[in-house]
């Protein structure tokens, strides 16, 4: 089998590729260097090409021994799913325990991770406030943490995202996406990876509703490859060049009293056959899924050729599994 440069069988070897920087918290894409966020993309394609081996891949043991932790606040498909099915087929195992027991009022979250250090490898956290990673984060030493999404970022989606991208353009760097709409925490994550990956990005937001500041900065201070952000107005010009155009939610999780109020806020905003008609002529649909179709995106645009967003939603699985081989230092 040939495994190229990468470490990938089922053998406890824990010698890194020396292109991947150990790390112990995935918080945030700024948490990777961007060779670890090349090579976890990397071994992402390479787990998707071997996941038609079956049991015979050569990652089917590469956990064994190893339990994630699955603590989520918000509800979840693709993420905590995709979770599951990963350690399931890395040779690993699982536990959910209820949000309400291990996020709740029941007892202090560092409690909750000195429990679960003593038991399991991983813990993927969902929850509101980044804050509270932190809180978690510092109470532990020995747990890898990753977001699993938060009200300020969606780290797991951005990896998702570029693999996507590469798979569809044969590169990410010096291709042009435009995201359209709320400049949320989907927004900040794709921000920070484009920039570390060379990805030109084209952001079109309402007025009060733009990308955070830091989270702009940030992605520009971690910018290589002459990568550009650039920020509109007009939806329109803002898809003008591009290679995809991306859209989320108007109202993310635990924002819904806001709803009524974003709809009109982001009425000229929803992406439609019109818009992607000024886009490159073969630019592509994408969402990071659940979508709300008449509101972000019309019908048409999502269910039709030009969408990519299963190939996301799928993409969520290889590039997870890649993410937990190299905090359990497999890669
Ligand atoms: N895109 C995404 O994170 O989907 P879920 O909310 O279903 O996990
Ligand atoms: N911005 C959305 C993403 C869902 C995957 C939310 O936070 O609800």
């Amino acid at each position: 089998m040939d495994t190229g440069d990468t470490n990938l069988s089922n053998s406890d070897n824990r010698s890194l590729s020396p292109s991947v920087t150990p790390i112990r918290t995935y918080l945030s894409v700024l948490d990777l260097t961007p060779d670890s966020l090349e090579a976890c993309l990397g071994v992402a394609e390479r787990l998707k090409q071997e996941r038609r081996m079956g049991f015979s891949a050569p990652t089917t043991s590469a956990l064994s021994g190893h339990s994630l932790a699955l603590l989520f606040d918000k509800p979840s498909l693709r993420t905590r799913t995709g979770f599951e099915i990963a350690m399931r087929e890395l040779g690993g195992t699982v536990t959910c325990p209820p949000s309400a027991d291990a996020l709740g009022t029941r007892e202090e979250l560092a409690d909750v991770a000195r429990t679960l250090e003593r038991w399991v490898s991983v813990a993927a956290i969902r929850t509101f406030e980044q804050s509270r990673l932190y809180e978690f984060v510092k109470a532990t030493t020995k747990l890898r943490i990753v977001n699993a999404l938060t009200n300020e970022e969606h780290p797991c989606q951005a990896l998702a995202d570029c693999l996507t991208i590469k798979e569809r353009c044969g590169s990410v760097q010096g291709q042009t996406l435009a995201y359209i709409g709320d400049g949320n925490n989907v927004a900040t994550s794709l921000t920070h990876a484009a920039s570390m990956l060379g990805l030109n990005l084209r952001l079109a937001s309402p007025k009060d509703y733009s990308l955070p500041e830091e989270s702009l900065a940030a992605a520009r201070q971690a910018a290589r490859h002459g990568a550009e952000i650039l920020q509109f107005d007009d939806p329109v010009e803002a898809v003008r060049g591009a290679d995809a155009v991306y859209t989320d939610v108007w109202t993310s999780m635990g924002q819904e009293v806001e709803a009524s109020h974003r709809r009109d806020a982001f009425s000229g905003y929803r992406v439609t056959d019109s818009l992607m008609n000024e886009a490159n002529p073969d630019a592509f649909f994408m969402h990071c899924l659940p979508a709300h179709r008449g509101e972000e995106v019309d019908p048409a645009v999502i269910d039709g050729a030009r969408s990519a967003v299963f190939d996301q939603a799928e993409n969520r699985l290889h590039t997870q599994k890649a993410l937990l081989l190299m905090m359990l230092q497999k890669i």
